[in-house]
């Protein structure tokens, strides 16, 4: 009897036993790596993954549609792009009474499809203006109707899809006076004041934005900048921000970079590091070699602005954009007729030092 009750005690065992490895064979075998499955990849670091602000490019929609590692770069790295060309007074506004919204709606098109956010370049500037604005004739009330008119329709037709304009573009001299301009010639010195009056009243919500150049080394007109800023936060009229183009040079003083995105920041406006090129040959040697030596100073150069922009306030960062994205694109070797690598991409699209300078300047 108890011989009995043990074999079937036993044989209970060997079965729950046998379950048990049988379910431990399966379980291993299922948990066991499958040799072609891919590695769980770690997301690719990208531009716009690394920035805890807006990183953009200026872009060109020719370049968009018929160039492919172009489009491939611009979706992947950045995600604020700005209007390089396509919305200038030249390209837009092309007769008294014909607008041309193909090639900006083609970005605004884009940005959407893409999530990118779109910034506009430029409302009110001296230069690409188109021939009719040169020939256009009047007192200073039909001058004013024109220029009302121009910032009005172009506001309106973006509403909602720009998010923010530079409205002026490059109204100060490197001596802090206001440039000689048809519109200044025409309008008076507070004409800034009314562009932003105007691009505000046709689009409540854009944010606005003054734009200018070498505000790095010419002290003068920084100053010259923050005050128009200041006069006009005080007299209420809207601007959200201030665009530091940053067209500067591997010699550009780093105590330069790091006092201008400072100072602008001190007004309390947001700051756009607007149209950043790092040019490699600034003194236009003709013979001029993209050496690695060339290639690490830049790269530092790159990465000391962005960690000095980096550390402004969060809510000032409306970011940084780079003027076109490779070399080739840039600006700088059609218009000074010289050799130059001013931008993170080469030639190619691949990633030059200077893109792994940003990333270290991001950290
Ligand atoms: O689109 C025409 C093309 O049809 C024609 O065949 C060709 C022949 O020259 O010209 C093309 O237009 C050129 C355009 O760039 C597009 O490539 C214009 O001539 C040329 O003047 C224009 O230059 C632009 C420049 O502003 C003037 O508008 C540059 O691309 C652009 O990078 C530059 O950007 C400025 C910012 O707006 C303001 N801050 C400075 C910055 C650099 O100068």
């Amino acid at each position: 009897m108890i011989k009995n009750c043990l074999f079937a005690f036993l044989k209970q065992i060997i079965a729950v036993g046998s379950i048990c490895f049988i379910s431990l064979v399966i379980i291993a075998a299922c948990s066991k790596k499958n040799p072609d499955a891919p590695e769980n990849p770690k997301p690719e670091i990208t531009l716009q993954s690394a920035a805890t602000f807006p990183f953009g490019a200026a872009v060109a929609p020719d370049l968009l549609r018929n160039r492919p590692a172009y489009l491939e770069v611009v979706t992947k790295e950045f995600n604020s792009i700005t209007s390089e060309n396509v919305l200038k007074m030249g390209k837009i506004h092309p007769e008294l009474n014909r607008y041309d919204w193909t090639e900006g709606d083609y970005l605004v098109n884009y940005a959407q499809q893409n999530k990118k956010r779109l910034h506009g370049h430029t409302l009110i500037w001296h230069s690409s203006l188109p021939g009719w604005v040169n020939n256009f004739s009047g007192d200073s009330i039909t001058w004013e109707v024109m220029f009302k008119n121009h910032i009005e329709t172009v506001v309106k037709h973006y509403k909602g899809k720009i998010i923010a304009w530079d409205v002026v573009n490059e109204a100060f001299e490197d001596d802090g006076r206001k440039r000689q301009t048809v519109w200044l010639q025409h309008l008076g010195a507070d004409y800034v004041a009314r562009a932003f009056q105007y691009a505000h009243a046709a689009d409540p919500d854009v944010l606005l934005f003054y734009n200018d150049f070498n505000l790095e080394n010419s002290v003068r007109k920084r100053n010259a900048v923050k005050q128009m800023a200041v006069d006009f936060l005080s007299r209420g009229i809207p601007i959200h921000g201030i665009g530091s183009q940053s067209h500067i040079s591997v010699n550009t003083k780093d105590t330069a970079i790091v006092n201008s995105i400072n100072e602008l920041a001190q007004t309390g406006l947001k700051v756009h590091i607007s149209e950043l090129d790092i040019s490699a040959n600034s003194a236009n040697d003709p013979n001029a070699v993209f050496t690695a030596e060339l290639a690490e100073k830049q790269k530092q150069k790159y990465k000391l602005l962005v960690q000095a922009y980096n550390s402004i306030p969060k809510k000032q960062q409306h970011g940084i954009t780079t003027w076109n994205v490779g070399d080739a694109d840039s600006w700088i070797r059609s218009f000074f007729k010289r050799k130059d690598w001013p931008l993170p991409f080469d030639d190619d699209y691949k990633k030059k030092p200077a893109y792994y300078g940003i990333l270290e300047g991001l950290k």
